[in-house]
């Protein structure tokens, strides 16, 4: 199969590469970049007119709930959300049931996802057992599955002996470990961020402590073992200070952080709105123009969406009760680029952030489009107006706090290994 993708603005931060090129694609592979004659036989067409061109998108940081949850999300519904998304890598983290705390499931989830065929999915596996913070989790074997990082995500490693083995362990077999910075005796019974709103709503808060107390904690084992860590959904001022600091320090600290909390504050929470519920919780406006500031000065590796499906029924159970998440496969791009359009962040940094970032602070192949590499593109009218409806999400949950907005930036298309995979004048995947 041959494409030529034509017409487009090609912007691709890992060869510095801004300009009108055609892209031809062979074999699932990225043949050309160049200016042709429009190819005549043996091609099929893909008309880019007035858009980017772009590596496709790499999130370090999705919940796809299967095995478990399938009633949330499961692997093929949470790759066509992410394609739908421009996604074409997601890292998948392993608070599943099973948790992917060994080398079965993470064979299960490669299995899946190669039949689902839409994107690159790669296993986060566990730190620990179960999840529950007493007993490391088969890191080697779920390495060698396919696990490209672990973490308990969605819950803290409390015990800073196991976290120390964790970044041992995971020195040995070449994988970073990601921190869900969170102190479980600082933020329990808190249902959001701790400050005015919280008051306001008479709602238990998180103070940002709980979180920046065990980003210091774990940049400091990364210290001690000389290991990458990488801090997930960094969402405050003073945490994405000490990753700065540590970076300054040289030591192998990575981060992400998320394109809510980037844009929205605790605010976001009144009138017990339950689709702003969130761990990390939706901080203040001074913690996200702290997180905007650390996009531009490089502290921040990567844009991670931090996409985690829940239920209507998990949601609609009163502020208090509902589960903690937000989905943001579907929302990021048009969320971000409202930056770009007010002048705060380029498009070839924010491009850079979702693909040769990620790559990059964890060692992904992908997230390029240099010759002879994978045809993984992203295809995107920053132009183009849109309102957020969830009812058009190809998810199966709908818990965004984005409804209704009216953004601006649509997927066109994606190309998964040289495959159309989304096609929004179809509306349809592979
Ligand atoms: O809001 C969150 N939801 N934060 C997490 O860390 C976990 C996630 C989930 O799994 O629902």
């Amino acid at each position: 199969m041959k494409i030529a993708i034509i017409n487009g603005r090609v912007i691709d931060p890992s060869q510095n590469i801004d300009g009108n090129f055609s892209i031809l694609i062979e074999n699932g592979l990225i043949r050309e970049i160049g200016h042709f004659k429009k190819p005549t036989s043996g091609y099929e067409i893909v008309d880019a007119k007035g858009a980017i061109i772009s590596p496709g998108f790499i999130d370090l940081h999705t919940h796809l709930r299967e095995p478990g949850f399938e009633y949330r999300e499961d692997i093929t519904s949470g790759s066509q959300a992410a394609v739908a998304g421009g996604f074409t890598t997601i890292l998948c983290m392993a608070n599943t049931n099973p948790v992917n705390d060994n080398a079965s499931v993470t064979q299960m989830i490669l299995k899946k996802s190669k039949e689902a065929g839409l994107a690159r999915v790669l296993p986060v596996g566990a730190v620990s057992k179960g999840l529950k913070g007493e007993e490391l989790a088969e890191i080697g074997e779920m390495v060698e599955a396919g696990c490209v990082a672990i973490s308990d995500d969605g819950r803290p490693v409390m015990n800073g002996k196991l976290m120390r083995h964790a970044l041992e362990y995971a020195k040995t077999f070449k994988v970073p470990v990601i921190t869900h910075a969170e102190d479980l005796t600082l933020s329990e019974g808190g249902c959001m961020h701790e400050g005015k709103i919280s008051t306001s709503l008479g709602v238990t808060g998180i103070p940002a402590a709980a979180e920046e107390a065990m980003i210091q904690r774990d940049i400091l084992l990364a210290k001690l073992t000389k290991h990458h860590l990488h801090v997930a959904h960094v969402s405050t001022k003073e945490g994405i200070e000490m990753v700065r600091r540590a970076k300054l320090e040289g030591l192998s600290v990575t981060c992400e952080v998320t394109p809510h909390h980037l844009t929205l504050t605790d605010e976001t929470c009144l009138g017990y709105n339950a689709n702003a519920k969130v761990n990390p919780p939706l901080r203040t406006k001074q913690d996200s123009q702290a997180l905007l500031a650390a996009l531009n000065d490089g502290t921040v590796d990567a844009i991670a969406t931090d996409h985690a499906p829940h239920s209507e029924d998990e949601k609609n159970v009163g502020f208090g009760c509902a589960n903690v998440g937000l989905i943001g496969l579907e929302t990021a791009l048009p969320v971000l680029l409202g930056f770009v359009s007010k002048k705060q962040l380029t498009l070839k940094k924010l491009i850079s952030l979702l693909t040769v970032g990620p790559a990059k602070a964890f060692k992904l192949k992908g997230g390029t489009l240099k010759k002879g590499s994978p045809a993984d593109i992203t295809i995107f009218d920053p132009n183009r107006s849109v309102t957020i409806d969830p009812e058009k999400f190809h998810s199966k949950s709908r818990n965004t706090p984005f409804t209704e907005m009216k953004l601006k930036g649509k997927v066109l298309y994606t190309l998964y290994g040289g495959k159309v995979v989304y096609d929004s004048s179809l509306r349809e995947t592979k």
